[in-house]
């Protein structure tokens, strides 16, 4: 039985970082049982499309915006909808992602208690000046309170920092990465900063009110942070995760593994299999109108169609190479019917971007610097 993931968006936060890019909004007053029942139709919805056989539902992912301000009842909700609507891994992770201010961590306990069973904590940056700069609203201290209460009631944690700052020196981030790691959680998210056009930090970027690392720098930057997380026990396994072996986001390794998956929520995308075919589902990411639509016809799909074997095959291929574990050349033919062309992955491995090894295609070190280039020399 092939994996199956439900991705829930909740497109609200308190403010709006001024780097972030991810379809998040800040209301004045949200209207919480409203919003979970609209998210509640959606599921069915896509339930009612998968028809009666169902596949078994393994994780479950709240993200957003700040999913850490849903109320626990609304959560709960969810969990026990989603419990009736599929059948239903005996281990099912259930994920939260949560940003440390002290108000959402206090309801920490009561997630616990809705089913939650890992928390994904957005510390970002483990100094004050740096959180500021960011336009965070928490500062160190709350991350490690958030982080301590975290780790008492969850069973597992996940820590996100954003590094390559604006006059971070390597030395600084070597620091602040040891210290992160001293906390023990057993997978960490470690973001470069990267400049996303249209937000706040796009417009100062452009006018010279701060510079990025140059490439150079960003490198060594990435190497310092494969070779400490990985002599700590937490070897990266994609571009950006890092976990102790078995401890990686499961919901996360169904994306890259190019697994099936229902995404509800504002902006939210899904990948379904349907009577044999993969079907991509992209929903309204305006919050508002996305209700509206679920209202009047049960989902706020702006699109859903079939993908075609070349698409699938160009998005399995994009998915596996983020992953240290690579592509399995074997299955992908088997899948789609064509295989990667041997004398491209030839080329690619003698330039030292990419290794074969036991029928399996990955990055190194060198190609996952530069994957999006690797990609389309692969795929073209
Ligand atoms: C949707 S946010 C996580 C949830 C929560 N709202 C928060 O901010 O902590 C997902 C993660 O993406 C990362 N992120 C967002 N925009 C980024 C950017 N421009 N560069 C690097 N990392 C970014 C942050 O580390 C953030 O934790
Ligand atoms: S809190 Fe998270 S999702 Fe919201 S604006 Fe900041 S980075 Fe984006």
């Amino acid at each position: 039985m092939s994996a199956f993931g439900l991705y829930v968006h909740w497109p609200f936060c308190a403010a709006k970082c001024p780097y972030c890019d991810f379809n998040s909004h800040v209301r004045t007053s949200v209207d919480e049982e409203g919003w979970a029942e609209a998210i509640l139709r959606e599921m069915a919805h896509v339930a009612e499309l998968q028809g009666t056989d169902r596949p078994v539902l393994q994780t479950i992912f709240f993200g957003g915006g700040t999913p850490s301000l849903m109320s626990a009842r609304a959560v709960e909700r969810v969990i026990d909808v989603a419990a009736r609507l599929w059948p239903s891994a005996n281990d099912l992770e259930i994920t939260l992602e949560a940003n440390p201010a002290s108000a959402e961590t206090a309801r920490f306990a009561d997630y616990a208690k809705a089913g939650v069973n890992r928390l994904s904590l957005g510390v970002q940056a483990l100094n004050d000046a740096d959180l500021k700069f960011l336009g965070r609203l928490h500062d160190v201290g709350e991350a490690k309170a958030a982080l301590t209460l975290g780790m008492r009631t969850f069973a597992r944690v996940s820590l996100d920092l954003i590094y390559a700052r604006p006059g971070q020196s390597l030395e600084a981030w070597r620091a602040e990465l040891a210290e992160a790691l001293s906390f023990g959680t057993e997978h960490l998210s470690l973001y470069q900063l990267t400049i996303e056009p249209e937000t706040p930090f796009a417009t100062m970027h452009k006018g010279g009110i701060f510079h990025l690392p140059d490439d150079d720098l960003a490198a060594s930057f990435y190497e310092a942070t494969q070779d400490m997380t990985a002599r700590a026990g937490v070897p990266a396994y994609e571009v950006s995760n890092h976990a102790r072996p078995g401890c990686e986001s499961r919901h996360n390794l169904l994306y890259w593994r190019y697994g099936a998956y229902a995404g509800v929520g504002p902006g939210a995308h899904g990948r379904l299999d349907v009577n044999g075919k993969r079907i991509a589902t992209v929903c309204e990411r305006l919050p508002e109108r996305w209700r509206e639509k679920v209202v009047r016809n049960g989902h706020g799909f702006t699109d859903i169609s079939e993908i075609d074997d070349r698409a699938g095959a160009r998005e399995h291929l994009l998915m596996n190479l983020r992953l240290s574990e690579g592509l399995d050349l074997a299955a992908y033919r088997a899948r789609w019917g064509s295989a990667l062309q041997p004398e491209r992955i030839a080329a690619l491995a003698a330039d030292g971007f990419v290794k074969l090894e036991a029928g399996r295609l990955s990055a190194t070190p060198r190609g996952m610097l530069v994957l999006n280039r690797v990609i389309a020399e692969l795929a073209d």
